[in-house]
Parts: C-alpha cells; structure tokens; sequence
C-alpha cells in the first residue's frame, strides 16, 4: 500500500467512530445516498440472482440500503479502512452485508463479474483516477453499471492534502476515457454529481 493510502486509512480510523453521527450523516451523506438509489431506480433492474459492489463504502450506509433493495442479489461491500468497516460490523451486526477490505487499484474482485458498482464521495480520495477507473472497467460486466456520486468543484481544481478536486467536466472525462459511456448526470446539490454510466 502506498503512504498517501496509508495516510487516507489513518484519517478514516479518526473519522470512523463519529462518521454515523447524524449531524454528518443527515445533511450530506445520506442526501446524496437517495439521490444514487434515485439514479439506480431509473434505470433498467438489477438481475435477481446479480451481483451489487458498493465501493469505498466506508461504514456500509449505502451497502445496507443496497442490500435491503436487492434481497436476491449478492451485495458486498469494499473498502479501504478496516476501521470503517468495523464500525459498519458494529452498527449493523448480524444484518452486515459481506465487507471486505480493499484498495480501489487492486479489487479484490473477479473481473467482469459486478452488474452494478456504486461509489459515493470516495473517488475524489482516487489521485490517479485513470488507474482506479480502468480496475473499475475490468470487474464490471459488459453492460453493467457504474452509479458513481463525487465531488464536482465549482471554482477550484487540483489536490488539496491527500484528495483530489476536480470539476463535473474532468470526471466525464475520465469517465470516457476509461471507456465508460455518460448515460446521465445528475446534480446532488452544489459541488456533488451522481454520474451513470455504462
Ligand atoms: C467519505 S467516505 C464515504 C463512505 C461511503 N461511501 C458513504 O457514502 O458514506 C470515503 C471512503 O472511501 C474510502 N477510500 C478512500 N480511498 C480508497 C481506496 N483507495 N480504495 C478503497 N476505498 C477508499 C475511505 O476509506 C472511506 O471509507
């Protein structure tokens, strides 16, 4: 694992025994959790005996979600923190979907086997986007999905500490470069997006 990695699970092993607290949850993370279940719903089902990966799924408030929706399918959610899974373990308990830890550029995943990857305010952690999107592209089916909410910086572009601030434009590029197709973008709230893409 890189420093920058080991430097991001260490600020996540801060984070994780307050990150349920509602006063983030509320306002924020779970605004925009709707919104990607929103943008899922939209589109065509996910295959009943199918398989749901929920990436950078911190303490699995998505993967949960997931899970209660896709009764049939497989939901598993990846991480890089074992602490916020832990916490995930803790709040949830025997109801916990499958966690398991992993780094965005190496999935511990078999490749084209995922019908549908969420990843919600995690990319922006990614500093070498192309690297984590083409691991993305290799464990996704062909015609699967890829529902990914991010950061979209309005004024300014670049890495601030260890994240990664880039403009709604720069992930559709990236997006397209890894050989994903846009197939909708939607505004969260100022500064978040939730891109589809197939
Ligand atoms: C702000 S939290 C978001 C958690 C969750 N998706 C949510 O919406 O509440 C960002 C998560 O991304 C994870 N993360 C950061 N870099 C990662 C990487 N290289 N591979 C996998 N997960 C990573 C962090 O450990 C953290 O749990």
């Amino acid at each position: 694992m890189s420093r920058g990695d080991k430097l991001v699970e260490f600020l996540f092993k801060v984070w994780s025994p307050i990150y349920d607290q509602p006063i983030f949850q509320k306002p924020f993370y779970r605004r925009v959790h709707r919104a990607v279940l929103g943008a899922i719903d939209a589109g065509p089902p996910v295959p009943a005996s199918g398989r749901v990966v929920d990436l950078g799924c911190g303490t699995a408030q998505l993967t949960d979600d997931l899970r209660k929706r896709f009764g049939s399918a497989t939901v598993v959610g990846v991480d890089l923190s074992g602490d916020m899974l832990a916490a995930a373990r803790k709040r949830l308990g025997a109801a916990a979907p499958p966690l398991v830890k992993g780094n965005v550029y190496a999935l511990p995943l078999a490749t084209g086997g995922v019908d549908l990857l969420t990843s919600t305010i995690s990319y922006h952690w990614y500093l070498e986007p192309a690297r984590a999107l083409a691991e993305i592209r290799r464990v996704v089916k062909p015609g699967g999905r890829f529902v990914l909410a991010t950061m979209a910086s309005l004024l300014f572009k670049g890495v601030v500490g260890r994240a990664r601030l880039a403009t709604a434009e720069d992930t559709r590029g990236e997006l397209t470069a890894a050989g994903f197709r846009v197939v909708s973008e939607t505004r969260v709230r100022p500064g978040v997006r939730v891109f589809v893409a197939n």
